[in-house]
């Protein structure tokens, strides 16, 4: 049995993983804003955004169970505009949420993961940190920070016995879709490719992989001795990190753009 704390538990992605892992026999905590109503998960409300809050959950965890063995920042929401017309206030929110608060989530959890003889810490990135999509600059640059995150993380605290993982999942049903903030403005010049755009990106998420997929990966990731660095969520996604991988940047880029920005608008 490993103590488990899962952060945005309360829908989607998060929740299903705290609900096969409580499944499983785990001690699950989940904190998100609202409160989460699952029998077996340990509701805690604190936003990521504010590390006092975090820290304070985190010691209140360790006071009950003495040590927290897997940390899975995955709280997180999505942004899409232009880069021009979207706002400093909108842009530095996703990086509060999305980035700050794994640094949050991960400094406040640091000294009870070192407590555990099989510290974990599973960062939920997205196949948006390597090929960015246009539209969703802030959303892809935040997760790729994620990225750039875990892999310092994993040297900095690989002699402390705790490992990383940055797991990217490719599209996924869940609430993100309808609770991306979407910017209303767009200078005439795009020629409303932006809503085009985001259309593609919806459908794909709404055809997209059953959350129970991102579970599954994530309680393999818990039960192994050994985790990679990188683990990407379905095997459509696999092939696409790995062309990305394979091909020039400004290629892989061009086929992105041909997807999500080139589309023909008004
Ligand atoms: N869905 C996809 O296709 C997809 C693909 C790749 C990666 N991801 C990533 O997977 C993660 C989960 O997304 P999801 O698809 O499950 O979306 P979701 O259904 O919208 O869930 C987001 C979760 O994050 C929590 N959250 C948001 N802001 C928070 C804050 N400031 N403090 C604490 N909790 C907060 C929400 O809870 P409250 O609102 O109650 O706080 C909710 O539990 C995200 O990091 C997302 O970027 C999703």
């Amino acid at each position: 049995m490993k103590v488990i704390v899962i952060t945005g538990a309360s829908s989607g992605i998060g929740l299903s993983i705290a609900q096969h892992l409580s499944q499983k026999g785990h001690s699950v905590y989940g904190i998100s804003r609202s409160k989460i109503h699952e029998k077996n998960v340990k509701s805690i409300q604190a936003d990521v955004t504010d590390y006092n809050q975090l820290k304070e959950a985190y010691q209140g965890i360790f006071e009950i169970e003495g040590r927290i063995d897997v940390l899975i920042n995955n709280a997180g929401m999505g942004i899409s505009g232009t880069i021009e017309d979207t706002s400093s206030e909108d842009a530095a929110y996703i990086f509060n949420v999305n980035f700050m608060g794994v640094f949050n989530s991960t400094k406040a959890a640091l000294p009870y993961l070192r407590e555990s003889d099989y510290g974990k810490v599973l960062n939920i990135s997205s196949v948006a940190a390597r090929l960015s999509i246009p539209f969703q600059a802030f959303y892809s640059s935040s997760k790729a920070a994620v990225n750039s995150f875990s892999e310092a993380l994993a040297n900095e605290v690989a002699p402390l016995k705790i490992q990383v993982c940055s797991i990217m999942p490719g599209d996924i049903r869940t609430g993100f879709t309808k609770n991306r903030k979407k910017n209303e403005i767009e200078s005439p010049e795009y020629n409303g490719r932006v809503d085009l755009s985001v259309a593609v990106m919806e459908k794909d998420e709404r055809n997209g992989m059953d959350p129970e997929s991102a579970a599954k990966v994530v309680n393999r990731l818990v039960r192994k001795r050994r985790i990679p660095l990188y683990k990407t969520v379905g095997f459509k996604y696999k092939v696409i990190v790995l062309l990305a991988k394979l091909l020039p940047a400004k290629l892989a880029n061009h086929i992105v753009g041909s997807i999500y920005a080139f589309k023909k608008g008004k």
